[in-house]
């Protein structure tokens, strides 16, 4: 019963940022990452496009002060918090747009 449940919530889920769309497969955006200018694919949300690139680590833990990873990249862990266009947005929530202003503040505490 719960599994079913679970595979409704699924399917009701909009899960568009976690399909490639053909279209965009060649295409991308320029950010600016951290300060330096960086291109990533467009049509997928910010942690998968960083991930893709190989920028693997997304922001460091308040308490440990150990670098974090995108873990659940659906919204849940908050592992990729960071800050896009100026507000903190969870990165795997947020599609990668032209121009977007991505800071992982490492060299900054921070406060949840
Ligand atoms: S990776 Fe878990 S909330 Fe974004």
């Amino acid at each position: 019963m719960a599994v079913t449940q679970n595979l409704f919530l699924l399917s009701a889920m909009d899960v568009s940022m976690f399909k490639i769309d053909p279209s965009q497969a060649q295409q991308t955006v320029t950010v600016l990452l951290d300060g330096k200018h960086k291109a990533l694919p467009a049509g997928m949300s910010v942690a998968a496009a960083l991930l893709s690139c190989g920028e693997i680590i997304s922001r460091v833990s308040p308490s440990s002060k150990k670098p974090c990873s995108p873990h659940c990249l659906m919204g849940v862990c908050y592992e990729c918090l960071m800050e896009i266009d100026g507000s903190k947005k969870q990165a795997c929530m947020t599609e990668v747009a032209e121009g977007m202003v991505i800071n992982r503040n490492f060299t900054q505490e921070e406060d949840n």
